[in-house]
């Protein structure tokens, strides 16, 4: 049911996920309307001993200047914020949390309804176990008026194939998989939720759409500040583990995925899984690691530290549709700009040498997409030139506001939509595809080059491009239009 009272508990309220991306997700909602006052209530839960306006003042530190705009309504969201202290693996403090909860419960329950509880997990994996322990021994949904339990958990799930396949099994024992939602919050972007819809609804694309006219395909990530703050987080990791396996890995299954048979959850992911277990091992030769020059001075960061800021892997999918097409994944960390697009590049035109068609989605900074097309040079002369038919979304859809990926997943979990959320066999297949790399990287057999912080990424990525079959357009500059 989707009535009646609707608890949700954000675990490790005063970490960094929390106060940046619930909470103000959270709130957004609260505005839109989402979570109307009479059926819900937020409980912050963290070990740390502070009141309930401390937390508030907290959050609304991180609101910024919205806070400042609509006050009267974060003063209100924030009434709606009630915390709870307790450690993260014993059951008073689980319990104190259900006893609140259940309190509000009857307080707003006073007619009819059933009880909703939803646990976000803002912490680190290492206590998703005990976490999930506790709330499946103290606090589940008790109502006679049914309802639900529902945990949402984030990356890193696991370091690799053995330890993901573990941390599942734990937490599988104790929550079926439709209560799990796996956030990966690339899914929700407004550009990305779109890829099905265009690759399926429009007959441009359909019939091409295939080995026979696409050459190549990038999906890329780029950012143009360093690990600030997250060193030791992100040394553990590398690029591959925080961008590449899971966000870029997720475009790849939508863009290349079959039409499933329904839009339903499962259908979907059904999908997205076979195209993840196509994919072919990946090879040495097609992968260029990098670390950019003065990572290793964070002091959280080891001296000798292996791991890549910066990567490009190429996949290659072995199935009817894409057999020779390489999909080249690219994310990395303190480059020359901050983007994250799709870039698919068709072949040839037999005796055409302006330049090959492109369809590119722009995920952010400003959404758009466009189509590189060659156009007769407008004038006398009859030459030609590489133009764009350009739909960016600012000009297009103006004062449309794109909600945040957090806002729509969080709805989603309310909704009972696992659609945007990841399966369990989904990331089994995803970690497949990179553990032996991962290995050999940590293992030091793979080494990253280094690359200076504001460059475009070490030479060699785009040499391998090249290799890969990539061509670029020189000369060719898409400008975004300004309103
Ligand atoms: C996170 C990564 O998952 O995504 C970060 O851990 C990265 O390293 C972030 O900065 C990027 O998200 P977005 O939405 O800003 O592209």
């Amino acid at each position: 049911p989707e009535t009646g009272c609707l608890s949700i508990i954000v675990l490790g309220a005063s970490g960094d996920l929390a106060k940046k991306k619930t909470f103000p997700a959270l709130y957004n909602l609260y505005r839109r309307g989402f979570l109307p006052s009479n059926e819900v209530y937020i409980f912050g839960y963290a070990r740390t001993k502070i009141s309930d306006d401390d937390l508030r003042n907290r959050i609304r530190g991180y609101f910024g200047e919205d806070a400042s705009e609509h006050s009267e309504d974060v003063s209100k969201f924030l009434q709606l914020i009630k915390y709870v202290s307790g450690s993260y693996d014993t059951e008073d403090g689980f319990r104190l949390l259900d006893k609140e909860i259940s309190e509000h419960e009857v307080s707003k329950n006073s007619a009819e309804g059933s009880s909703r509880r939803l646990f976000y997990l803002a912490l680190p994996p290492s206590v998703y176990p005990p976490v999930c322990r506790m709330i499946r021994k103290c606090c589940m949904n008790r109502s006679d008026l049914g309802g639900w339990t529902r945990i949402v958990i984030e990356k890193p799930f696991g370091k690799d194939l053995e330890s993901a396949e573990k941390l599942s099994a734990q937490i599988g024992e104790l929550f079926e998989e439709p209560q799990l939602y796996r956030i990966d919050h690339y899914l929700g972007k407004e550009l990305v939720q779109n890829l099905l819809v265009l690759r399926f609804a429009n007959r441009f694309f359909l019939p091409l759409w295939n080995r026979d006219n696409i050459d190549n395909v990038q999906i890329v990530f780029r950012e143009d500040f360093g690990t600030e703050g997250r060193g030791g987080y992100f040394d553990e990791y590398g690029i591959i583990r925080d961008i590449i396996q899971n966000h870029l890995l997720q475009v790849l299954c939508l863009v290349a995925m079959e039409k499933p048979v329904s839009l339903k959850p499962e259908h979907i992911r059904d999908e997205k899984v076979k195209v993840l277990q196509s994919v072919l091992p990946i090879k040495d030769e097609e992968v260029v690691l990098g670390q950019y020059e003065g990572y290793r001075d964070d002091p959280t960061v080891p001296d000798h530290s292996n791991t890549p800021t910066f990567a490009t892997v190429v996949l290659r999918i072995h199935n009817e549709r894409w057999e020779g097409v390489p999909f080249i994944l690219k994310a990395g960390k303190a480059l020359n700009s901050r983007k994250a697009e799709i870039r698919v590049q068709f072949k040839d035109v037999p005796g055409q040498k302006q330049g090959r068609n492109e369809f590119v989605i722009r995920l952010q900074p400003s959404e758009a997409m466009y189509m590189k097309l060659t156009v007769k040079q407008p004038g006398l002369e009859m030459s030609t030139v590489q133009s764009e038919l350009d739909l960016s979304y600012k000009q297009r859809y103006q004062g449309v506001a794109i909600p945040e990926a957090y806002e729509r997943l969080i709805l989603d979990t309310i909704r009972g939509d696992q659609q945007h959320f990841v399966r369990r066999d989904e990331l089994k297949a995803a970690w497949e595809i990179f553990t032996p790399l991962l290995h050999r990287i940590d293992d030091g057999e793979m080494k990253p080059l280094q690359y200076q912080p504001g460059s475009r990424g070490p030479v060699k990525a785009d040499e391998l491009l090249a290799k890969a079959g990539y061509v670029q357009t020189h000369g060719y500059i898409w400008i975004p239009p300004t309103l």
